[in-house]
């Protein structure tokens, strides 16, 4: 499978999708990193490993505009998964029917907790004791989507919200080439609103 993956800034997740498809048995392989800003220091990162990166400013087009320029680009570049990875814009309704149950998304909290922006502190804020990543496919709803894979980390009493970001991450950075290996096998996918696992999955 092609896979595209959208970015906005540092690109960790990208590196760790880019180390893993490096494995031979890998079912995906990374063919063009996208990026709405074009100082995001993933852009970098693609270009060492070899890969087509494409910047798309969102300035000045309307969502509708910036998504079909996406969605051609991807399109030539035939892509038949996307990855969102710190990409900081929301898809319209168009863009996400596009790619329908072959679009993940990560998020840094155990979804449904915690959607949207600064979940890390709002974990804390909210007294959890574990906290975690979450994959799903990505539907009209924000961080709503269908779960494809999950990792938990502890929220320890001592964290601030840098200390458990980087716990995160760090858990963010193994279950993201899970659920993309599991999605790009086909041994997850998405069947209506639901995500079936064929039976040897892990
Ligand atoms: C990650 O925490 C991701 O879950 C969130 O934005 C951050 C992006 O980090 N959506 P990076 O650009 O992958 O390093």
């Amino acid at each position: 499978k092609r896979v595209g993956v959208l970015i906005s800034g540092r690109g960790s997740n990208l590196v760790s999708l880019i180390e893993a498809a490096r494995a031979p048995d890998f079912p995906a392989e990374i063919v063009l990193v996208l990026s709405n800003k074009a100082d995001a220091g993933g852009l970098q990162r693609a270009g060492d490993a070899g890969i087509a990166t494409h910047v798309i400013s969102h300035k000045g087009l309307s969502r509708e505009a910036f998504d079909e320029a996406m969605v051609a680009a991807l399109r030539e570049a035939g892509v038949d998964i996307v990855c969102n990875a710190g990409f900081m814009r929301l898809h319209s309704a168009v863009f996400v029917r596009a790619w329908h149950g072959r679009q993940l998304n990560i998020h840094p909290s155990l979804l449904p907790s915690f959607r949207g922006l600064h979940p890390q502190q709002r974990a804390i804020d909210a007294g959890a004791r574990i906290a975690g990543a979450t994959v799903h496919f990505v539907s009209e709803e924000m961080d709503a989507g269908p779960i494809i894979a999950q990792g938990a980390v502890p929220l320890l009493p001592t964290d601030d919200e840098d200390a458990l970001s980087a716990r995160i991450l760090a858990m963010e950075h193994r279950v993201y080439p899970l659920a993309l290996r599991l999605v790009a096998s086909g041994a997850a996918r998405l069947e209506g609103e639901r995500v079936v696992f064929a039976d040897d999955a892990p």
